[in-house]
């Protein structure tokens, strides 16, 4: 059995880091997971609520901004690794109103990172993204190596997230690895991203609203893929390296809004091409050879059956996004968490 180790996952309440507590607690039973989450309007308790009664599991509700918070639970706590996936995450709000994203997405990274130089905390993996290095033309790939160019207020946030976290490797010397992976998809993921809010508006008979002609690339990865590939970057990662993490899945976006037209059984005429949006990145796509050479990872859930997989979660999840579409589960957290 795995050496016992207590992990401080931030932002569990989200998409990636439901999934990534649900892959550890199955994987890894004697861990302890201490989940901070703000329970933003994406953060959803329904998502790890088989936890509740688990004894290695606990929540708290949280900001990682809030240093006294942050650091009342290293006091509280022996912290091996602290997984920072706490963000704000969706570039269309970022175009909206960016401040949210600064405070959250670097504030938060740097008072975690504190906390972890303090506490001598022995590492930190700070959840990246492809975004932070722009966007390809037709061919290419990014490697851990391209020059950061992020063109949305989120993908220059993180970007600056992850300048924070190399200065606090070189300056303070702590231990840290930054992890860069593309587009997820799988359950519990927030139904304002492309793939979920498809897939909940055509099975409403929605239209289906494309940005531009459809014709930008993201390079799709099952989010179980993801959840493994951190799994072996926090056992075996070397200190200080970036990863990068990528799906080998390379796919328009009309082509995907069809595949899950065709899965569900609905018109293409439910498409409707919308105006694109700003600073709308082109292509991306992840050269992860580094991360399959040195740890022997590769994604092993092809698109095809991800995204059956996925479109079958969310017919048999209903009441879990349509909660979510109507604001009900935002009055729970309310009456849950509202004085607190
Ligand atoms: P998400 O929006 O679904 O979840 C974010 C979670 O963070 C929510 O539970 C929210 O309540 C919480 N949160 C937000 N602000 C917080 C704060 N100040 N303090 C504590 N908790 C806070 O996001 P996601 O899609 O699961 O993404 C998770 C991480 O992975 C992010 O850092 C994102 O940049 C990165 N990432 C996402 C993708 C993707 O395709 N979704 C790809 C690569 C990297
Ligand atoms: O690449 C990793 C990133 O993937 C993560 O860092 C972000 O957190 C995550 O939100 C995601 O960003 P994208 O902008 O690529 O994802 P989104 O689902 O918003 O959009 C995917 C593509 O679909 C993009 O080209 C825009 C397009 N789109 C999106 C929406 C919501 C549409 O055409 N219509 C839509 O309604």
């Amino acid at each position: 059995m795995a050496e016992e180790k207590t992990i401080l996952v931030t932002g569990g309440c989200g998409f990636i880091g439901s999934n990534f507590i649900h892959y550890m607690v199955g994987k890894y039973p004697n861990y302890r997971i201490i989940n901070l989450d703000k329970l933003t309007y994406c953060g959803n308790l329904d998502n790890l609520c088989e936890l509740v009664d688990y004894p290695h599991y606990s929540f708290v509700k949280g900001d990682i901004a809030d240093s006294e918070k942050v650091r009342g639970i290293f006091q509280d706590e022996r912290v091996d690794v602290i997984v920072n996936f706490a963000a704000e995450s969706h570039v269309d709000r970022s175009i909206e109103d960016p401040d949210l994203f600064l405070r959250t997405n670097i504030l938060g990274t740097q008072v975690l990172l504190e906390g972890a130089r303090e506490m001598e905390i022995p590492l930190f993996v700070q959840i990246s993204t492809d975004e932070v290095y722009g966007s390809l033309g037709s061919s290419g790939l990014f490697t851990e190596t391209t020059p950061l160019r992020p063109n949305s207020p989120y993908a220059a946030s993180k970007a600056a997230a992850d300048l924070m976290v190399r200065a606090y490797t070189k300056t303070y010397g702590i231990d840290a690895i930054i992890t860069r992976c593309s587009n997820n998809y799988g359950p519990y993921q927030f139904p304002e991203k492309l793939i979920p809010l498809m897939i909940s508006n055509a099975m409403e008979d929605k239209e289906l609203p494309i940005y531009g002609d459809g014709s930008n690339v993201r390079d799709w990865i099952y989010v179980e893929d993801h959840c493994r590939a951190l799994d072996v970057i926090l056992h075996h990662g070397v200190s200080g390296e970036i990863y990068n993490i990528g799906g080998a899945c390379e796919r328009t976006n009309l082509d995907v809004v069809k595949t899950i037209l065709e899965i569900v059984g609905n018109p293409e005429s439910l498409i409707q091409f919308d105006k694109d949006r700003p600073g709308h990145d082109r292509r991306y796509a992840m050269d992860f050879s580094k991360l399959q050479g040195e740890l022997d990872w590769q994604p092993k859930v092809t698109f095809e059956e991800g995204i059956k997989q996925t479109v079958t979660w969310y017919i048999d999840n209903q009441d879990w996004w349509q909660r979510i579409k109507t604001g009900e589960y935002m009055e729970y957290y309310e009456r849950m968490y509202g004085n607190r």
